[in-house]
């Protein structure tokens, strides 16, 4: 019976990231919602890798926080020797770890974990791995050279090489895989007598070899590899992302009319037979099921959005609105931390805040929930079947019994029993011929001054 080696992966995050022009650091910023970093380690452990270490710089705290936050170990380099030196800070923390280790970099948000696995796989047919790719400007790149097997013979960093390997455009991704023990024996024999005068995990391979360790080329995509070092290089992986994104939503059958139009996070939920507008903006945390409508510019964050809802045109669902079947939320409706139960509409221009809406009742255009009061948030609970009028405010805490009604542009402050009207507003006077002596006022105070 054969046991699956257990996998890590060691991410190299220590860079200053300075052309990001950011006091965030490179790594923490966003791709499709999730930080850099937080793609990366789900590739890797999309690929099965169970111990995760995040090598940062002294000054990381926030990336070790946010590394802590899912599950991976962080480490400090000290000094940034170099990317082979940066590798070796993970030996303490994988000093335990017997099994294949991953090493890549942090700043590569498009990886995805059949990439990890496929250097995890050839790792395991060769001894070594690393991932390749063509590149349609090989640039500053690592040049990948290939022995007369079509194993690696070595890689060779830009600087360090000479005319005949620069024109090779095979060029090293960024993610070897080793055994763990081997890897960190070899990466304590590295030297640093090249260009940049830097300890560089490139070398690792030669180290190997001399152990009769081969090394397999695995390959990739150039789009997968693609290094975030500035702000332009942010936007461009962001876009890569939302199309892949995008696809992947259009092929699990969601539609979409203008799909380059629909802004998604990475952790976006849409099952088959949502129908999404043109200019739908999806912030983190959004789970819309089968059958509901997003109209155009609608924005949703937090949210949840149950089976034939209608949402928009122009919502704003903010986090914890939990939107359930049948659900009509119409344009310039904005609902935050509120249960909108089946069947219920709110169609036109309200705030529904801190909030149940019991199923089937009917919230009119311009009803505000008035759940603050500068200090604490409060509660308004409507009831099944209700019906507010239009511009009642609701102020919270306070709730509607099932069935009831109140009348439009009512103050609600106080309970309100089921089954009951509540209408709070003076009664309406009636002043006959008013108007008409009005209009006749005016029109003969207008034509003496005229005729001044
Ligand atoms: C590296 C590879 C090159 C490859 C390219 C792909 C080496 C020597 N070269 O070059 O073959 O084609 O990536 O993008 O590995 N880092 C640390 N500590 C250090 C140095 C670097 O944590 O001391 C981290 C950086 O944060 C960065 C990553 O390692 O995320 C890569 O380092 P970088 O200096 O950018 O390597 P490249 O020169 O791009
Ligand atoms: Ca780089």
């Amino acid at each position: 019976m054969s046991k699956a080696l257990s996998k890590a992966a060691v991410i190299l995050a220590a860079g200053m990231g300075t052309r990001m022009k950011s006091a965030t650091p490179k790594v923490l910023h966003k791709i499709a919602g999730l930080p850099i970093l937080g793609h990366v380690i789900a590739g890797a452990k999309g690929a099965g890798a169970t111990k995760i270490v995040v090598v940062t710089s002294p000054d990381g705290q926030a990336v070790r926080d946010y590394a802590g936050t899912l599950g991976a170990e962080a480490v400090i380099q000290d000094q940034q020797l170099g990317t082979g030196h940066a590798a070796q800070c993970a030996r303490d923390a994988l000093k335990d770890f017997a099994g294949v280790v991953a090493v890549t970099y942090g700043d590569m948000p498009l990886l995805t974990s059949k990439t990890f696995e496929a250097s995890y796989a050839a790792q395991a047919t060769a001894g070594m791995a690393i991932v390749a790719f063509e590149a349609k400007d090989p640039s500053a790149y690592g040049r990948v050279i290939l022995d007369r097997d079509g194993m690696l013979d070595r890689i060779v960093e830009f600087k360090d090489a000479n005319p005949t390997e620069r024109a090779v455009t095979l060029c090293n991704a960024g993610l070897l895989a080793a055994d763990g023990k081997s890897f960190f024996r070899w990466a304590a024999n590295l030297k640093n007598d090249n260009a940049q005068k830097e300890y560089y995990l490139t070398d690792i391979p030669l180290l190997a070899r001399a152990d009769r360790v081969a090394c397999a080329v695995a390959r990739t995509e150039e789009e997968e590899v693609m290094g975030v070092n500035s702000r332009v290089e942010l936007a461009t992986a962001e876009a890569a992302m939302q199309r892949r994104l995008r696809h992947r939503a259009l092929v699990a059958g969601v539609g979409m009319t203008a799909p380059e139009t629909v802004y998604l996070c990475a952790d976006t939920i849409l099952e088959a037979d949502v129908q999404i507008e043109p200019f739908v903006v999806f912030g983190t945390g959004v789970t819309v099921r089968g059958g509901a409508q997003i109209k155009a510019f609608s924005h949703l964050e937090g949210a949840e959005v149950g089976k034939g809802a209608l949402i928009g045109p122009y919502a704003r669902l903010r986090p914890g609105a939990e939107i359930e079947e049948e659900v009509h939320i119409g344009n310039f409706v904005e609902v935050k931390k509120s249960r909108i139960e089946k069947g219920a509409k709110a169609n036109h221009l309200s705030y529904i805040g801190d909030a149940r809406v019991g199923a089937g009742a009917n919230i009119g255009a311009g009803t505000i929930t008035c759940n603050y009061d500068g200090f604490d948030k409060h509660h308004t609970d409507i009831g099944a079947g209700a019906f507010i009028g239009s511009n009642t405010a609701l102020v919270a805490p306070v709730k509607v019994g099932d069935g009831a009604i109140t009348g439009a542009g009512s103050t609600i402050t106080k309970d309100v029993e089921a089954g009951a009207l509540a209408v709070e507003r003076a009664d309406q006077k009636q002043l006959s011929g008013w108007a008409e002596r009005f209009r006749a006022a005016k029109k003969a105070a207008k034509a003496k001054r005229g005729a001044k």
